[in-house]
């Protein structure tokens, strides 16, 4: 018996009404979150996106009639109550904005009915993640999820009005268009027309962007949907959205400073959080020494120490033959910790293998200055005291040590110092430390493909004083790139662009592309640099990570409205999914996957 809205219009959202409103007549419309039935009084809390509302169904207020459709109402049910605002009859709820006040209902429609929701839906209710999921639509009545949408839309828009005070012109590029080179998988669409072919959908607008710049447009910036077949965790998604932006006639500085006043409005507009600008800059080499990572997180300490030159003659051959092999040794000292005991550190140890390490070797400095090592025995007490030294080991520190490659002693003590930062409760979700990491590699070797790759993409500008390692010691060469790092998370990232073919060739080359395949992969780029390229820059954001962090959530999903699970289908509708055999046919596509026999319903 659902009812119509007929004559009827909405005046207030819930907490639009306030005691300014007292002795006013308010008609209002939204879910019900709770109803409490006490006899001749019927209380319900109102729902809307704006929050929670009062409202009181009186015998004596309402008709008969009114009052019985009040008592079958349930949590759920879309209603609609006209009534008079009141001072709250009852205590006052000081956890709502409406907690002084209550509409004593006159009239009411049931809008809508509903059945019992599979769960609660109330923020701090623990559901299963893959029953919120399978009901994604009842999930984001919840306040938290709606707090974090409106979020979302609050940054685009403000993103997006500075943007455009700044110059930035909003350009959409396409989404299905050929291979773009970020390095992931591409998701594929068959094409109907053109049999075999296939389209690919956007990693990022890279190229499209760049052309952009060929064609004059100058600044670019677009709220852009990305697709990436990878292997998701927390903080990604197969499809998000970047904030992505190109600059002509600029360098790295340029780029960088448009990007700290636009993060700095953020941050006080939004979270009324005054960051400081500029924010502090390191090389990257800088971050790995002395961090272990590209994207630190610098809220804490527990940094890297280099003991290679202390142990390259000593007599532990984990340490000593790690350097041999061109490995480096290197230690963090988690200050206070030196009491753990031994199953903690030894938990440390398979930590620490989960991350490559053969193992993790310590010492433990006792509160009188005794020491519990797993290698002193191999060492002499020289050696000892210049590493305990070298790590400023004081009374009760507990120092962890890594021998190994450079990339895995860095990848081990960086999972390190953050997990014993987790552990000790060191992360303050309230302190925002922005940095920039530069200077990145310009290539990085793969030891798949057995060639080098580039670090960001093709098309990153090498620092001007390392074009001529391209050629001589590509592993040596930086990049003008840059990324922006946030408490440890990559937010963004992006590079000054090649403008000029012979530093363009250079890269194809070092990267093993004959000038064929470059042309095939990237030919519409080149060929428009030939017609007139002005130097540019840019950058993205990824917009889902920049609201993660603003809304202070552990989880991407939170964030998104019909966010894909681990294995990168959506509980909710099923995709991906099987087609139509008709729809397979107008592609001429077949596909050679056999389901398992047992599953195999023929
Ligand atoms: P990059 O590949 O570094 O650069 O991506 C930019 C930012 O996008 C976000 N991001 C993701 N967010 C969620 N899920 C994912 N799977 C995912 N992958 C990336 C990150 C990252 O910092 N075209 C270049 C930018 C440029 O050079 O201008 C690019 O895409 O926050
Ligand atoms: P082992 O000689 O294997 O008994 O190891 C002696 C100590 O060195 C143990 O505490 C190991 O955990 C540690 N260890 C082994 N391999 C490494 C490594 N690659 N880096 C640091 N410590 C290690």
């Amino acid at each position: 018996m659902a009812e119509s809205m007929k004559g009827l219009k909405r005046s207030h959202r819930c907490t639009e009404v306030s005691n300014k409103n007292i002795g006013e007549n308010v008609v209002v419309m939204g879910w019900v979150a709770k109803r409490r039935n006490l006899g001749s009084l019927i209380f319900v809390d109102l729902r809307d996106r704006s929050g929670i509302l009062q409202i009181v169904f009186d015998e004596n207020d309402v008709s008969k009639e009114g009052f019985e459709k009040a008592e079958t109402i349930r949590n759920e049910f879309v209603i609609a109550v006209e009534g008079r605002v009141e001072k709250r009859g009852g205590a006052v709820n000081e956890n709502l904005k409406t907690g002084d006040i209550e509409i004593r209902a006159v009239s009411l429609r049931i809008l809508s009915e509903a059945q019992t929701p599979p769960f609660p839906i109330e923020d701090g209710v623990q559901t299963k993640d893959e029953l919120r999921l399978k009901y994604r639509y009842l999930d984001l009545r919840k306040p938290h999820i709606q707090r974090n949408l409106m979020m979302r839309s609050r940054i685009t828009t403000l993103v997006r009005s500075f943007m455009a005070e700044e110059g930035f012109i909003e350009i959409e590029t396409p989404i299905l268009t050929k291979s773009t080179p970020e390095g992931a998988r591409d998701y594929l669409v068959p094409s109907r027309v053109h049999p075999g072919n296939f389209y690919a959908l956007p990693q990022s607008p890279q190229i499209f962007k760049q052309l952009l710049m060929c064609a004059g447009y100058d600044r670019y910036i677009q709220i852009a949907k990305c697709f990436r077949d990878e292997d998701l965790r927390a903080d990604r998604q197969p499809e998000f959205t970047q904030i992505d932006m190109e600059l002509s006639f600029v360098d790295v500085d340029d780029v960088i400073d448009v990007n700290e006043r636009l993060l700095a409005k953020l941050w006080k507009d939004i979270l009324g959080v005054e960051v400081p600008t500029p924010f502090p800059r390191m090389t990257w080499q800088e971050a790995m020494d002395r961090f272990g990572s590209d994207k630190p997180d610098t809220r804490f300490g527990f940094e890297l120490k280099d003991i290679s030159d202390l142990v390259k003659e000593c007599g532990f051959s984990v340490f000593a033959g790690a350097i041999e092999n061109g490995g480096t040794v290197r230690g963090i000292n988690i200050e206070g910790q030196g009491a753990m005991p031994r199953k903690k550190i030894d938990a440390l140890v398979e930590f620490a293998k989960g991350y490559g390490a053969k193992g993790l070797a310590y010492i433990a400095i006792n509160e009188d200055g005794s020491q519990k090592s797993s290698f002193a025995k191999f060492m002499t007490e020289e050696e000892l005291q210049k590493i305990v030294e070298r790590l400023d080991g004081k009374p009760g520190d507990l120092l962890l040590f890594a021998a190994d490659r450079h990339k895995i002693v860095y990848s081990v003590l960086g999972a390190l110092r953050c997990e014993m930062a987790q552990r000790l409760g060191l992360l303050d979700k309230n302190t925002y430390h922005f940095l920039w990491i530069t200077e990145f590699p310009l290539f990085e070797y793969s030891d798949e493909e057995e060639r080098y790759v580039a670090m960001h993409h093709p098309f990153t500008m090498p620092m001007e004083e390392d074009i001529d390692l391209i050629e001589s010691d590509p592993g040596k060469a930086r990049a003008k790139a840059y990324d922006i790092v946030l408490n440890g998370t990559e937010l963004g990232g992006g590079s000054v662009r090649i403008h000029q073919d012979d530093i363009q060739e250079m890269m194809f080359r070092a990267l093993g592309f004959s000038d064929e395949e470059a042309y095939e992969k990237f030919g519409f780029l080149i060929n428009a640099f030939k017609y007139g390229v002005p130097p540019h820059a840019g950058l993205a954001f990824g917009l889902d990570r920049l609201v993660m962090h603003m809304v202070q959530e552990d989880n991407i999903r939170d964030v998104i409205a019909f966010p894909k699970v681990k294995d990168a289908s959506c509980l909710m509708s099923e995709a991906p999914n099987v087609v139509e055999q008709k729809q397979l046919d107008e592609l001429f596509i077949a596909t050679t996957y056999q389901p398992d026999s047992e599953n195999d319903g023929e």
